[in-house]
């Protein structure tokens, strides 16, 4: 048993449900917050039930100071996870107001609540988003970071940073040792729990690659748009870094032993990747071996905003965390297809 707790905010989300299970496993006692904006009390059961706790569980916003407070109060918290916050990139489009207001929101009332409660450890849930310089394939942490992400989404994500960096860089938390924060920069994270349990459930139709594909290959949906295969790459479809989800989870468990080590003003940037360049067509090949049969796709127009090719450089994740992935793109698409296929309308039952 480590003797630490973890606040995890949006700890019933995708990525948050996977880590609280890893976290728990590794012996942490974690707290989990999530306002279930988009999530389910299903996830929080399934955590339950595959690490065999009852997990602590609020309902709540981290935007909400008072709920904070509570949560602060009743609960000895040693380092926060915040994975809250809105993703949906083309509803960030659409919605700017309300993704700003969330997202950056969020951060600093957390923040607050920290400092109030002398809590000083924060990992953070950042992006590749942040870099998306068209000039560059292979991102490290000191790759250009655009000045203005393609959506609003990707702006809260640059900003929260900018934020996190700038508070542990001041003085409002010198009365309590100094913030340290790590930030760590996700690439596509793909894939389930092997038990099935727990996996991705998207509201409405995905709007991301392996979510649609389980879909079709379930069939929820009739096809597979694939948005341009007339890139310069091998296959003419974008290359990605795809990340399985439960290799991303670990990676947590180590930017938290980082995050232990630190001490004063500490802000440091952090991709997990599998650092591995991987098509679209390679995608749907893995996944027509996970599921048997052919996913019937059509080539449409390029999505606005999509580049080419964009891939982790993992370094830095191998040296100052000791961090590598260890599941591959089979693995991803077995489990993704094992968590859709025994729960075809997610947590719903
Ligand atoms: P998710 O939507 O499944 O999880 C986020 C959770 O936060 C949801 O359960 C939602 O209900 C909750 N939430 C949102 N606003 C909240 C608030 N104000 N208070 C309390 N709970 C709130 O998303 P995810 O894929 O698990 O992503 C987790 C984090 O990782 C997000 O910050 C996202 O931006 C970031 N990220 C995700 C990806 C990805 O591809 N999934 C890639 C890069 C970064
Ligand atoms: C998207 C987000 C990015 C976010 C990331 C992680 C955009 C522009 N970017 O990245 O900010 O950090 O998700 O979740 O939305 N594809 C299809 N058909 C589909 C869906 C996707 O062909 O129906 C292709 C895309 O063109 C892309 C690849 O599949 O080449 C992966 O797409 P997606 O899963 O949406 O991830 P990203 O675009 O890399």
């Amino acid at each position: 048993m480590v003797n630490k707790t973890i606040l995890i905010t949006g700890g019933a989300g995708y990525i948050g449900s996977h880590t609280a299970v890893e976290l728990i496993q590794a012996g942490y006692k974690t707290v989990i917050v999530d306002n279930l904006y988009n999530a389910s009390l299903g996830a929080v059961d399934a955590i339950g039930e595959i690490t065999s706790t009852e997990p602590i569980f609020y309902k709540g916003d981290c935007t909400d100071s008072q709920f904070l407070k509570k949560v602060f109060t009743e609960n000895k918290i040693d380092a926060v996870i915040h994975f809250a916050g809105y993703k949906a990139v083309g509803e960030s489009v659409k919605k700017p107001l309300a993704y700003y207001k969330n997202n950056l929101d969020s951060t600093i009332t957390l923040l607050e609540g920290m400092k109030e409660f002398g809590c000083t450890k924060f990992v953070f849930s950042s992006s590749a988003t942040v870099y998306l310089d068209e000039n560059v394939v292979k991102y490290n942490e000191k790759t250009t970071k655009t000045n203005r992400p393609f959506s609003p989404y990707g702006t809260t994500k640059l900003v929260q940073e900018y934020i996190l960096q700038d508070t542990a860089l001041g003085e409002e938390f010198e009365s309590v040792g100094g913030l340290q924060v790590v930030s760590l920069r996700y690439f596509n994270p793909i894939g389930a729990h092997s038990s099935g349990n727990l996996g991705e459930d998207p509201n409405g139709i995905p709007n991301n690659l392996a979510p649609y594909i389980t879909q079709v290959a379930v069939g929820k949906l009739d096809s597979l748009p694939i948005f341009g295969a007339d890139y310069s790459t091998p296959d003419g479809t974008p290359l990605r870094d795809y990340i399985h989800v439960v290799d991303l989870a670990k990676g947590h468990l180590a930017g938290l032993d980082y995050v232990f080590k630190q001490s004063g003003k500490f802000f440091d940037p952090i991709n997990l990747g599998a650092g591995k360049p991987v098509s679209v067509f390679e995608v749907i090949a893995s996944f027509e071996k996970a599921v048997g049969q052919k996913i019937p796709y059509k080539i449409v127009e390029r999505r606005a905003g999509d580049l080419p090719e964009f891939f982790a450089d993992c370094a830095k994740a191998k040296e100052v965390l000791g961090f590598e992935t260890k599941l591959d793109l089979d693995s991803m698409t077995a489990d993704s297809w094992h968590w859709q296929k025994t729960h075809p309308n997610g947590f719903s039952k």
